[in-house]
C-alpha cells in the first residue's frame, strides 16, 4: 500500500531502538526522510545507517529529548517537518507509596510537557502547510491501570487529555494527533523487566517470558515492526479522517468489548 507520505519529514524522537526505532524505520520505508534521536550517540549512528539502507535522508540528533536545547536541535535539523512521532523512556516501576514528588515531576517532564512542547512548537507550520501527522507513544496503562506504573500512567493520560481538545481545532487543516497506546511489545524495556521479575522470583526469565506471553490473548508479545506501521498508517495521507484517537495496540489484552 502506497502510504502517500513519500518525501515527507517526520522527526521520531527517542528513536535508536524500540517502538521509536520501528516508528522511523516504517516511515523511511514509506519514503520520508527521517530525523532521529537517542541519547546513546553511538547507538542512534548505527540506527541512522540502518535506516539509510532504505534510501532516504536520515539526520541523527543524539541528546535526551527532554533537554530544551536538544528539542532546539532537532528543530533546527527539521524546520518544517510533516510528522511528528513523540517517544521518549518511561518512568521505571515503583510501589506507590515509595513515589516522590521529584519521581512525579520527573515523569511529566519527560511523559508529558516534553510531548506538549514539540507539539506546540510544529503544530503552526502544519496548519500552514495544511498537512500534519502528531503521533504519541503513550501505553495501553492509560487505559487500564498498571499498578507501579502510577508515574507512567498519569503523565500519559495527562498527555492524551491536555492535546484532544487541539485535535479537533488543527483537523480542518489536515492536521491531527493520535496516541498510540502499546501493551507489551518485545523490546529491551520489557526485557528488562524480566529480568528483574526472574531474580526477583528466583526463576529462569524464560519461565517469566512464557507466563507474561500466555496471559495475552494472542499468546505472545508485539513486534515492534508491528507498531511501526500502525505508527505509519496514522502518518498517512489516507488517514486523515483520524483523529484525537488512542489506538490500542494490545494482543486483545485489554478485556473490554469497546
Ligand atoms: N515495550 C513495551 O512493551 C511498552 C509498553 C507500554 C509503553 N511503552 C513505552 O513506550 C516507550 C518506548 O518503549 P520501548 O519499549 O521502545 O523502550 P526501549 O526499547 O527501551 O527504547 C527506548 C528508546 O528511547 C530512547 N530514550 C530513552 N530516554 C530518552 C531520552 N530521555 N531522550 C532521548 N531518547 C531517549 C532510548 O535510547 P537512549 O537510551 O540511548 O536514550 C531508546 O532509543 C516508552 O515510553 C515505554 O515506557 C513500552
Amino acid at each position: 500500500m502506497d502510504l502517500g507520505i513519500a518525501g515527507r519529514k517526520a522527526i521520531v524522537c527517542a528513536s535508536s531502538k524500540g517502538l521509536g526505532k520501528a516508528c522511523a524505520l516504517a516511515l523511511a520505508q514509506a519514503g520520508c526522510d527521517v530525523f532521529v534521536n537517542g541519547r546513546d550517540a553511538k547507538l542512534l549512528e548505527a540506527t541512522a545507517d540502518e535506516i539509510r539502507a532504505t534510501g532516504v535522508a536520515v539526520v541523527a540528533i543524539p541528546g535526551d529529548i527532554g533537554d530544551a536545547s536538544v528539542r532546539a536541535a532537532l528543530l533546527a535539523a527539521c524546520p518544517a517537518p510533516d510528522i511528528l512521532v513523540n517517544n521518549n523512556g518511561g518512568p521505571p516501576p515503583q510501589p506507590f507509596n515509595a513515589i516522590t514528588r521529584e519521581d512525579v515531576l520527573r515523569g511529566l517532564e519527560a511523559n508529558m510537557l516534553t510531548p506538549i512542547a514539540l507539539a506546540q512548537a510544529v503544530i503552526g507550520g502544519m496548519k500552514e502547510r495544511r498537512f500534519g501527522r502528531i503521533i504519541n507513544i503513550t501505553s495501553s496503562s492509560v487505559r487500564a491501570p498498571i499498578a507501579g506504573l502510577d508515574v507512567s500512567s498519569g503523565a500519559r493520560a495527562g498527555l492524551t487529555a491536555f492535546l484532544a481538545a487541539t485535535a479537533r481545532a488543527v483537523a480542518r487543516d489536515n492536521v491531527t494527533i493520535n496516541s498510540i497506546q502499546p501493551g507489551a511489545f518485545d523490546t529491551d524495556r520489557i526485557r528488562g523487566t524480566l529480568v528483574k521479575q526472574a531474580a526477583s522470583r528466583g526463576i529462569d526469565e524464560a519461565k517469566v517470558r512464557a507466563e507474561r506471553e500466555a496471559s495475552i490473548p494472542a499468546g505472545r508479545f508485539g513486534q515492534a515492526t508491528e507498531f511501526g506501521q500502525l505508527c505509519a498508517f496514522l502518518a498517512s495521507a489516507q488517514a486523515g479522517y483520524i483523529t484525537g484517537q488512542n489506538i490500542l495496540i494490545d494482543g486483545g489484552a485489554f478485556p473490554g468489548a469497546f
